[in-house]
């Protein structure tokens, strides 16, 4: 069936068919199609388009359609809309079913039943964030006194303790949680009642059918309504954050799970063998959420690409935009749970983050103290730096340098300067909102746990 074809004589080529066709992907909109279906024939009841009578057996219909669709999921229709409007005419009479799209085109049915089902998936993607959140934040809590070396540039660069570091990214998804949410808002603006491009003719109010549908408010402009595409490539564009964010930890952890640096142990559940190598541990959850990162970038670049330059107005094109929106969706509910999983199930080695640990973490410190003593920061670094650097030259640690020699590099030091040689103390120094020190992770996590 066609939902079109009467200025036709001749049928359809194969080939367009084949292109054209979207059921294989947009089959999963087919109960947020009956849900508008629902709520527009009520419209259509309202404003006398349809009698009661009418009403009941669309109605009717469409309940043992959405049955249909639950038990025979295979469809071969051109799109879910055509399928729909098939299997209706299978159960009610064509001279009543026939008035179900009256004033409507699958030009603004399409885009509302997308933002619905968009809707309701960007609730799924902030209640996987949420539970990751909480993942982290309990390994944050659990790890609030391990000191690692932390790293800029790979390489070691002042100490920090493991919570720090789970809760970088607690904040990072709080942010990605808040998006979506701001997100959610603009998606529920209803386009239907747009018609084509210019409009219902037959007096739908569109305020009435946004409160039936759920719809936070009523898109003002017909024309936007069918052909604007931006709530999808914001989803799109969060959707590419999120997995940034995922892969850039997923990155972290891998590395400090491999023996080298023997932080975390991943454990066996999230990790998998080699078929040849006896030996091997990999940790393949972790390289997978790296890894699905690049198609979620992917799908952002997709659809604008596809949006730019198009003309104003629906054009067929805009038929790509759901694919993108699908792998999205599914990918994220594939590695968030993923991620959390992991975080929940690796342990923490407090020795070899402890054995990690040393002085040149402290040079910050060292030029720190002179700072104390009324140095000017840039010479006090210059000083630090020179007594690195000799250490390193001697091979010995800087910590080994006794008064007599520190003072030969600047007369500030004194008898207090082996108090710099100190890991909790470094830490404890940092007591800023957002820095390290017990109490400023103390209040961190606190934050974290109003916030969830
Ligand atoms: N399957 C189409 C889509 O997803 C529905 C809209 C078709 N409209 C049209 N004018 N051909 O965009």
């Amino acid at each position: 069936m066609k939902l079109w074809g009467g200025r036709f004589a001749k049928p359809t080529a194969p080939e367009l068919e084949a292109l054209g066709k979207s059921i294989e992907f947009d089959k999963r909109l087919g109960f947020e199609d009956i849900r508008v279906n629902r709520a527009y024939v009520h419209e259509l009841n309202r404003v006398g388009i349809v009698d009661e009578e009418e009403l009941a057996l669309i109605l009717k219909g469409l309940d043992s359609v959405e049955d249909r669709l639950r038990s025979e999921p295979d469809l071969d229709d051109e799109d879910i809309h055509t399928a729909v409007e098939r299997l209706l005419g299978e159960v009610v009479e064509h001279h009543v079913c026939g008035k179900l799209p009256t004033g409507r085109s699958r030009n603004d049915l399409t885009a509302t039943d997308l933002r619905l089902y968009l809707a309701s998936a960007i609730d799924k993607c902030v209640s996987l964030l949420h539970g990751l959140q909480k993942s982290l934040l309990a390994k944050a809590m659990e790890h609030v006194d391990v000191i690692m070396p932390g790293y800029t540039h790979l390489r070691r660069g002042q100490p920090v303790v493991f919570a720090q570091y789970l809760l970088a990214y607690f904040w990072a998804l709080d942010r990605d949680r808040e998006r979506l949410g701001e997100t959610k808002v603009r998606t529920l603006g209803l386009a239907l009642g747009c018609g084509a491009l210019a409009g219902n003719p037959f007096g739908v109010d569109r305020r009435r059918l946004a409160e039936d549908l759920g719809f936070s408010h009523v898109l003002p402009n017909s024309i936007d309504g069918v052909s604007s595409r931006d709530y999808l490539i914001e989803f799109l564009s969060i959707g590419a954050i999120v997995g940034v964010d995922l892969s850039r930890m997923a990155e972290d952890l891998i590395l400090w799970s491999g023996t080298e640096f023997g932080f975390i142990e991943i454990d066996e559940s999230y990790s998998t063998g080699s078929s040849l190598m006896p030996q091997k541990r990999n940790p393949d959850s972790l390289e997978l959420v790296r890894g699905k990162s690049g198609r979620l970038s992917g799908n952002l670049v997709s659809l604008l690409t596809t949006v730019k330059a198009l003309p104003t107005g629906y054009q067929r094109d805009l038929q790509e935009d759901k694919e993108a929106v699908f792998d999205t969706i599914d990918t994220l509910m594939l590695t968030i749970p993923a991620m959390e999983g992991v975080v929940n199930t690796f342990e923490v080695s407090r020795e070899r983050m402890a054995a990690a640990l040393s002085p040149d973490l402290l040079a910050t410190d060292l030029a720190e103290y002179l700072v104390g003593k009324g140095l000017p920061f840039r010479k006090a670094h210059t000083i630090a730096g020179k007594v690195f650097a000799t250490a390193e030259k001697r091979q010995i640690a800087p910590a080994d340098f006794t008064l007599e020699e520190l003072r030969t590099f600047s007369p500030e030091f004194d008898n207090s300067a082996t108090e710099v040689w100190n890991y909790a103390a470094s830490l404890e120094r940092r007591d800023v909102e957002g820095g390290v020190s017990r109490r400023a992770v103390a209040e961190q996590i606190a934050k974290a746990k109003e916030r969830l």
